[in-house]
């Protein structure tokens, strides 16, 4: 079984305190973004189990949630998601070419994870940012308007920052 750290266990409580007693199910989001950033990017089955025995819920509960938001990872992903968005704004500014492209740059399908492990695309429902159509996500930030040559310079600047991080 997973566990989390003496301080991230703090932290999981600070997380739950911000809700009201016996409404502990409302910090499920906020402990699967932690257990997915220190189990390995992912939620693997006994992440979420270890999630539903923290908050003393039953793991169906876990993994109907888990299931059904695009960004929690259900298998092994490369260091770097690209969340593209294929919502209609999206795809009417191009984000089929954007997908196909990095389809072809990083020779995966959707779903997939490039070879050496570095890249992982999925699609995604809207983001909230089609006024910078077509986008997508990468982990914290948003990248707006792609082009061919901003997906490019995108992969680019991934595999420098892979480099120095190494
Ligand atoms: S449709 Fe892509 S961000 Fe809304």
């Amino acid at each position: 079984m997973p566990a989390f750290s003496e301080e991230k266990l703090r932290e999981v409580q600070k997380i739950i305190a911000r809700y009201p007693e016996g409404k502990q199910k409302s910090a499920l989001l906020p402990l699967l973004h932690l257990a997915q950033d220190e189990f390995g990017g992912w939620l693997d089955t006994p992440v979420m189990d270890y999630v539903a025995s923290l908050l003393q819920i039953e793991p169906i509960e876990v993994y109907e949630v888990a299931t059904f938001y695009s960004m929690y990872n259900l298998k092994p992903v490369g260091k770097y998601v690209f969340e593209v968005c294929q919502t209609g704004p999206c795809m009417i500014n191009g984000s089929d070419q954007i997908i196909d492209y990095i389809k072809h740059r990083l020779d995966i399908s959707v779903g997939e994870t490039s070879a050496d492990g570095m890249f992982t695309l999925k699609t995604v429902e809207c983001l909230g940012a089609c006024g910078y159509a077509p986008m997508m996500q990468l982990g914290k930030f948003y990248k707006e308007h792609l082009t061919r040559e901003k997906v490019d310079a995108i992969i680019d600047e991934c595999r420098k920052n892979a480099a120095v991080n190494n």
